[in-house]
């Protein structure tokens, strides 16, 4: 049998490859994105109730309404913006395929599509797969902030989505206000959709405000905001999400989701459902997770490696060229097989495996397990 490829240039992703090396060479794994501390053992409860109350049948495609209300409170709690439950929001299985339902509901053959690079790895192929085309606009250290200008200059006439991710994976970099004030003028009286992939919204530092694309209503009548319980409630491996859109456009997303997931699993949905009245949760979570930055960032200071910015998600990016020559993916394979520490190549966010000696560090591990990655880390000469 011969298939003719989709992604003919795709091979397995870096976090499979990396994490795969990890276990290997039984190396601490800073690499892939995921908590090595326990979740909140309430909500593993909460899911076991569900399930022992017979909620264990299909859920309604859009998502249990329970949950769905919670989100919209949640939503008005947060960002003072009303969402009908009803028609504007719907369950997915985790934050990837809520972003692939948006660009497969609106993209056709040929539309281009603005993504920044770095960029988290699945945008790219989830924008050729529909015959569409990404436009690569490159952000640059150490501050990785968009030039809106550049921007400008490559939007055509084909023009059909803007990709955002703030906090940003892999760079940590945030949107501010004046960014969403280019933004809006760039869009408005255009066609142009966006997609804000904002699955780190509660993983921001230093009291900088989350620039939700939820508040802006002008930019919400065009936008997918995507989002995953997965990266709130530290359980990666439910894949649970969700996407929030207007009605017009939650519509057609609803018509490509129904044929693919139909509905996702019912019992952790119930559980969120009750689970997403303690607000504290989530609001705590920056803090948590600031803390586990600084002292990830104290400890490494004692290396040879340099730090750049952070100012979100469970990222930071550092630099090694005062260390090697090397490439950053043969770097991150030599320190995870000589020194038993596992990271990922910068180079992998980028569709020509650009390499600036930058590597990424996962921060939401356990206190120890930072220790003794440090302390290998230290080592390298
Ligand atoms: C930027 C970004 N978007 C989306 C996701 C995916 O979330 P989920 O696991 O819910 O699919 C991730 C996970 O690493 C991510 O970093």
């Amino acid at each position: 049998m011969q298939i003719h490829s989709k992604l003919p240039d795709v091979g397995t992703t870096i976090f499979t490859v990396m994490s795969g090396l990890a276990t290997e060479h039984n190396a601490i794994n800073l690499g892939q994105g995921f908590p090595d501390f326990p979740m909140d053992k309430k909500l593993i409860s909460l899911v076991n109730a569900a399930m022992e109350k017979g909620f264990n049948q299909y859920v309604p495609m859009q998502g249990y309404m329970p949950l769905r209300e919670a989100i919209a409170g949640k939503i008005h709690f947060l960002y003072n913006t009303n969402i009908d439950a009803h028609t504007q929001v719907t369950i997915t299985p985790g934050g990837t395929y809520a972003i692939y339902t948006a660009l497969t509901t609106v993209l056709q053959p040929g539309d281009e599509v603005i993504i920044f690079e770095p960029a988290y790895d699945s945008y790219i192929p989830n924008v050729e797969i529909n015959g569409a085309v990404p436009v690569l606009i490159s952000l640059h250290a150490p501050d990785y902030s968009i030039d809106w200008n550049e921007v400008r200059k490559k939007i055509t006439s084909k023009t059909k989505m803007i990709m955002l991710n703030s906090p940003n994976n892999p760079t940590g970099a945030v949107l501010r206000e004046h960014d969403i004030e280019q933004l809006q003028d760039i869009v408005s009286g255009t066609n142009i959709f966006i997609l804000s992939d904002e699955v780190y919204e509660h993983l921001i530092f230093d009291n900088i405000l989350h620039q939700s694309i939820l508040r802006y209503p002008d930019l919400m009548e065009r936008s997918f905001v995507c989002f995953s319980f997965g990266k709130v409630y530290h359980c990666t491996g439910w894949k649970l999400g969700y996407c929030v859109s207007s009605a017009e456009l939650m519509k057609e997303f609803r018509k490509v989701h129904q044929f693919n997931c139909f509905s996702c699993n019912s019992p952790t949905q119930v559980a969120l459902a009750e689970f997403l009245a303690d607000k504290e949760s989530y609001l705590s979570l920056s803090s948590f997770m600031q803390n586990k930055k600084d002292y990830f960032q104290q400890l490494m200071s004692q290396t040879k490696f340099t730090p750049l910015p952070s100012y979100g998600s469970y990222f930071q990016l550092y630099q090694y060229n005062n260390i090697s020559n090397e490439n950053d993916k043969e770097f991150c394979i030599r320190i995870t097989k000589e020194y038993g520490v596992a990271t990922i190549p910068v180079s992998a966010f980028y569709k020509s495996a650009t390499d600036s000696k930058t590597i990424r560090f996962c921060f939401a591990k356990k206190k120890e397990t930072l220790e003794m990655a440090v302390e290998r880390l230290i080592k390298i000469k």
